[in-house]
Order: structure tokens, then sequence, then C-alpha cells
């Protein structure tokens, strides 16, 4: 067996040719916006889609309330059943403290994932401080060259979600072609702006647009919108499955397919 990265925790046969990185501005990049809008959807389907490109990615799932990866995928494909909780709950974190709580995809060689597990909740571990958090998303660099973090979006509430925002190299901000999603985030916008935020590292966009909606609009309320993600009944019947993590090869989907290529590409050159 091989290392792919010094240090890194993916391994695989020597028969198999190493890919050649490229060097990449972006390494870390944070999806989140509005609660409902597709931060889950559009982090898992990236992850995949880096996968797929034979990239390693590290899919860390910050959502404490409802752990998502009991969602994602049937349990049966999931290598071990390791907790983001047992990280946090350390007094520092350490690369091999990552790795050990890392889960890998059976199928999936080059994903691997973070994140708590069916059944715990906030209060599973002990508290964890915002510096434990930045070092967790410091070490995760080490880790894979490719990070994309599912935050929550509750950043007031969630320190994880709130420290990624502020150390991620990109931001997704993602925000439903409706009132209710555009006043969430017109509430929360003040909280980062606070933190000096960096406004120049976020792509606004227009998330699981449905055919009733006015998704051509949405720039009349929020400016120019980067991305729009189009609905897709293929991904719904994907996600109602638990298996957000499976194959798109309807026609209904190729619009959101297109578009996550499109961010991939944009965000990190892939
Ligand atoms: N492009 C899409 N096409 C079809 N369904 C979608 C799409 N994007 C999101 N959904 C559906 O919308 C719902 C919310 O999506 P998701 O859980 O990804 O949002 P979220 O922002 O992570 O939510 P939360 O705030 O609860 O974390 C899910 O039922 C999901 O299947
Ligand atoms: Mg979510």
């Amino acid at each position: 067996m091989l290392n792919f990265i010094k240090g890194s925790i993916f391994s695989r046969n020597q028969s198999e040719p190493v890919p050649e990185e490229a060097e990449q501005d972006v390494q870390v990049l944070a999806v989140w916006g509005s609660p409902g809008s597709g931060k889950t959807t559009v982090s898992v389907r990236l992850a995949k889609y880096l996968a797929d490109q034979k990239k390693n990615v590290a899919l860390l799932l910050c959502d404490m309330t409802t752990p998502m990866l009991p969602c994602i995928c049937p349990p049966a494909e999931l290598e071990c059943e390791r907790s983001l909780g047992s990280i946090l709950a350390a007094t520092h974190i350490t690369d091999t403290l990552i790795k050990q709580n890392c889960i890998t995809h059976k199928k999936i060689s080059y994903l691997t994932i973070i994140g708590m597990l069916k059944g715990e909740n906030v209060f599973t571990y002990p508290p964890y401080t915002q510096e434990l958090a930045a070092e967790l998303i410091d070490h995760l660099r080490d880790i894979a060259p490719y990070i994309i973090i599912d935050c929550g979006s509750s950043i007031a509430h969630d320190i994880l979600s709130a420290v990624s925002l502020l150390e991620a190299d990109s931001v997704l901000r993602l925000v439903n072609c409706d009132l209710k999603s555009i006043s969430y985030l017109s509430s929360q916008l003040p909280l980062l702006k606070d933190q000096k935020w960096d406004a120049d590292k976020q792509y606004k966009v227009a998330s699981n647009i449905k055919s009733n909606q006015a998704g051509e609009h949405i720039e009349q309320v929020l400016g120019s919108v980067a991305f729009k993600i189009s609905h897709s009944d293929e991904l719904e019947n994907l996600a109602l499955a638990g298996n957000l993590l499976g194959e798109l090869t309807l026609k209904d989907s190729r619009s959101f397919r297109k578009e996550i290529a499109r961010i991939a590409k944009e965000v990190f050159g892939v």
C-alpha cells in the first residue's frame, strides 16, 4: 500500500496510478445558508463529485442537532462508526486523532466523512471551545487536499459552524427562492459582519430552485448570484431513500449535476 499524500489517511493499491494534485487556492470550502436550503445536499454531492474525479476529499458534517450520517448512505456502506464528538472532546486536536475518527466509504474510496452518529446530540460530549474548533479545521488541512464543510445555519449557537465559516478559504452561501429563506439570511449576516467576515470569499447560490419559483428574479433581491442550483426529483428521491451519495442518472437531474460540476471547477479548479 502507498500513501497518497504525506500523513494521509488515504492509501491505495500500488498498481493504481497516483493522480497529480495541482496546487489550488481553495482547500477548505464551507457550505452555509438558510435552514433547509440544501447545504447538506450540496456538500454531499460536491464531495461525491470530487471523489468521483479521484480527488481525496474530507466531508465534515457539523450538524449536531440532526446527525446527517444516517441520511447520506446505507450504514452498511460505511467502514465503521466513529464520531466527530470524540474529536471535539479532546483537549487538543492532532492529525492522528482526526484519522482515528474519520469514516471511510466502502465504495467511494476517495471520500472520508466526519460527523455525529445516529442518536448523538450536542450533550453526548463535553463542551468544546472556539479555539479547539479552529484547531480542527487547521488540522483537517493535513488530512485531505479537498475539504467540504456542511455548516449548520444557526451560527449563533453552533461554534464549529461559525468557526468553519471564518476559517474556510471559500464559502457557498445558499438561499432558497422564498421570502423565509431570504429573511433568515438578512438576520444572520450582521452577526458575521461583526466578525469582520471576508465577503470576497463568498459565492452566493440560489438553491433547490423549483419550476414554479421565480429563480430568475432572485438576483433582484440578492444582487448577482454565482450559481443557480435546480431542484431535481431524482435527487429528492435519493434523499428520501437515505442515500444522498447514490448515483444520479436521469435527465431530470442533469441541470443539478451540471451546476455541481461548475461549482467544483470554479471553486477548486477540478
Ligand atoms: N437541488 C435539490 N433537488 C431536490 N431536492 C433538494 C435539493 N436541494 C435540497 N433538496 C431537499 O430539500 C430538503 C433540505 O435539504 P438539505 O437537508 O440538504 O438542506 P439543509 O440546508 O442542509 O437543511 P438543514 O438546515 O436542516 O441542515 C431535503 O429534503 C433535500 O432532499
Ligand atoms: Mg443540513
